[in-house]
C-alpha cells in the first residue's frame, strides 16, 4: 500500500491507472477507521481493481462549537487496518494542500441540504460537497462507496453527481450496527459506558418506527413524536430531531403513501455526544 500526501502526486498516479485501464474505486473517510469504514472498502473491492482510500478530517464540514480538534486521529493504526483491508493507494492530505491561501471555491447543493441534519448544522453539506468533489478530481474514481449511515450526506453527494455531470457510480454501503443496535462510528469513543448503553434507545427507537407502519393506521408525524419521546424519556438523552422524509427529493413527509419508502432521520445526544441514525421505512 503506497501512502499519498500531495494532492498532484495522487492525480497522476489516478491519471496513470486510468490510461492502464484500471478501474479505480475509492472510499472517502475521515478516518479512525472502524467496521463500518472496512465494509466500503470490501464493498468497493467487488467491483474495482485499483482501491483509494481517502482520510481527511475535513475543517470546513464542522461547526464553530463542533469537534474538529478533538476528533480521533489514530493515523497509524489507520495505515495498518488500510494495509490489512488490501487498500492500494491511502491519501492522507494535509489541510495546507486542501485548502491553500486564496481558496475560495466551494460547491453548495440547495434543497436537500435544508432539512434534518443540514437544518442543524449550516454550512456542513457545503463542506461535504466540496471536499468529495475536490477528492473526485484527485482522485478520479470510476465508482465511490458511501455509507447508508449518513444517509443524507449521500443524498447530497448523488445529487453533486448527478447535478454536475460527474462520470461516477455511487454506491450505498448498509449501515454496520454493533450487536446492541448502536451503529459503528468513529465518534462513539467519545462515550461513556453508561451513554453507550442509553445511546441504544436510537436503534430501539428505529424498531419502534417499523413495528407502527406494520399497523393499519397510524400518521409518520405521530410516529416521529412518539421517537422523540422515548429518546427524551431515556436518562441522559436528548432529541435533536426525528422525521420522516421522501426517499427521492428529501422534503418532509408527515402523512404516508401505502407502498411508498419514506427514510426516518434521527439525530439525539447522550450525554453531550451526538449521534445521528436512519431506516428506510416503507409505508
Ligand atoms: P466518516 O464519518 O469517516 O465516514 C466515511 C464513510 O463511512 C461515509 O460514507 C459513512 O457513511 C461511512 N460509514 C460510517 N459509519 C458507518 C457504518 N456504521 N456503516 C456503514 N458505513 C459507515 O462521512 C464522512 O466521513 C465525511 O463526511 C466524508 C464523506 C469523508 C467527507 O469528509
Amino acid at each position: 500500500m503506497q501512502i499519498i500526501t500531495e494532492p498532484g502526486q495522487m492525480q497522476s498516479i489516478a491519471e496513470k491507472l486510468r490510461l492502464n485501464r484500471q478501474c479505480i474505486g475509492v472510499v472517502m473517510t475521515m478516518g479512525a477507521l472502524h467496521e463500518g469504514h472496512l465494509s466500503l472498502v470490501k464493498l468497493a473491492q467487488q467491483t474495482a481493481g485499483t482501491i483509494i482510500l481517502t482520510i481527511f478530517v475535513n475543517p470546513t464540514q464542522f461547526g464553530v462549537n463542533e469537534d474538529l480538534h478533538q476528533y480521533p486521529r489514530p493515523f497509524e493504526n489507520d495505515v495498518a487496518l488500510a494495509k490489512a483491508a488490501g487498500v492500494d493507494f491511502l491519501f492522507a492530505p494535509e489541510a495546507e494542500g486542501i485548502y491553500p491561501e486564496h481558496y475560495q471555491t466551494t460547491v453548495a447543493c440547495s434543497e436537500v441540504t435544508k432539512v434534518f441534519e443540514g437544518e442543524k448544522r449550516p454550512d456542513h453539506f457545503k463542506g461535504v460537497a466540496t471536499i468529495v468533489t475536490k477528492l473526485f478530481n484527485i482522485t478520479k474514481p470510476h465508482i465511490a462507496v458511501f455509507g447508508e449511515k449518513d444517509a443524507q450526506q449521500l443524498a447530497v453527494i448523488r445529487r453533486v453527481v448527478q447535478d454536475l455531470n460527474m462520470d461516477i457510480k455511487v454506491i450505498e454501503a448498509p449501515i454496520v450496527r454493533e450487536q446492541s443496535g448502536l451503529a459503528v462510528s468513529s465518534r462513539n469513543i467519545y462515550l461513556s459506558i453508561e451513554e453507550r448503553d442509553a445511546a441504544t434507545i436510537l436503534y430501539k427507537a428505529i424498531g419502534h418506527a417499523k413495528k407502527r407502519v406494520a399497523e393499519p393506521e397510524y400518521n409518520l408525524a405521530a410516529i416521529a413524536e412518539e421517537i422523540e419521546e422515548m429518546i427524551n424519556s431515556t436518562p441522559g438523552c436528548r432529541s435533536d430531531y426525528a422525521g420522516f422524509v421522501d426517499e427521492a427529493t428529501y422534503e418532509p413527509v408527515e402523512t404516508a403513501e401505502t407502498g411508498k419508502e419514506y427514510r426516518l432521520l434521527l439525530a439525539m445526544y447522550s450525554g453531550t455526544v451526538r449521534l445521528i441514525d436512519n431506516a428506510k421505512i416503507r409505508a
